[in-house]
């Protein structure tokens, strides 16, 4: 890794598995404890469905769980939706917010980001705030302009910037096997750290920037080898045990 801070590996199975997948947790704690103790943190984040079944199979390990949304509000008339609360009461300890195919799939804007992670906050999670650029965002040469918006509007009221985890995924890298330039992955990584950094002092330079987006078991060293990056949020290649946590031996 490029720093010392100590990186996190987080898998988001988006809506993949079933109870099947939980022998995924079992064989990932497995290898995570025949190869002693790991040099990155490791969050899965299952479907709402398996939460608190993935929480119990993780128990006693080093792999965390988190949520991979949450609602706005603490409680009330949602149909449907999952309170911070809920998912902590599941056992997760962090949630994924602002992911793009939410901020797509459900028209999330930043505020509501926002207003996801000032409720994971209070609820005692660690939010993991996802911003990123379209291709034709970045084709036009808009990438870290659009990224520093959503910066300044998806990130908590709450906190001083300690608790927080930005992920940069470039919308057009993900699910596609396609990803940015080691270059481009440390300008924008640089520049989320100089915007953490304006925004919270050293807690901003502590907070860990994630990357996020065709990341797989070939490309996992050279990627976690940028500086600014500081772990990886992983789709499709945390969906096998074996896969991911190649990416885990690889930070
Ligand atoms: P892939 O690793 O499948 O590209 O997905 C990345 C992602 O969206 C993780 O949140």
């Amino acid at each position: 890794m490029s720093t010392d801070k100590r990186p996190l590996i987080a898998g988001n199975w988006k809506m993949n598995g079933t109870g099947a997948a939980l022998a995924e947790i079992s064989r990932l704690r497995n290898l995570v404890a025949d190869s002693g103790a790991a040099r990155a943190d490791i969050l899965i984040c299952p479907p709402a469905t398996l939460l608190h079944r993935a929480s119990e199979t993780a128990s006693g390990s080093a792999i965390a769980v988190g949520g991979q949304d949450c609602h706005a509000a603490a409680s009330g008339a949602h149909t449907g939706d999952i309170s911070a609360q809920m998912l902590t009461d599941a056992g997760a300890t962090h949630v994924i917010v602002g992911h793009s195919e939410r901020r797509t799939d459900h028209g999330e804007t930043s505020a509501d980001v926002r207003a996801k992670a000032d409720v994971a906050l209070g609820a005692g999670l660690i939010p993991v705030i996802c911003v990123g650029e379209t291709e034709a965002e970045r084709e036009a040469g808009s990438a870290n302009r659009v990224v520093a918006d959503q910066f300044a509007s998806s990130l908590p009221d709450y906190g001083d910037g300690t608790e927080i985890i930005i992920a940069y995924e470039p919308v057009w890298a993900i699910g596609t096997g396609k990803t940015p330039t080691i270059a481009d992955i440390a300008d924008m990584h640089a520049h989320i750290r100089q915007l953490l950094v304006e925004r919270f002092g050293e807690a901003g330079a502590a907070a860990r920037i994630l990357y996020g987006g065709s990341v797989k078991p070939s490309n996992a060293e050279e990627i976690l080898s940028v500086p600014n990056v500081d772990g990886a949020l992983v789709g499709g290649a945390s969906l096998k045990a074996d896969d991911f946590f190649a990416i885990v031996a690889a930070s």
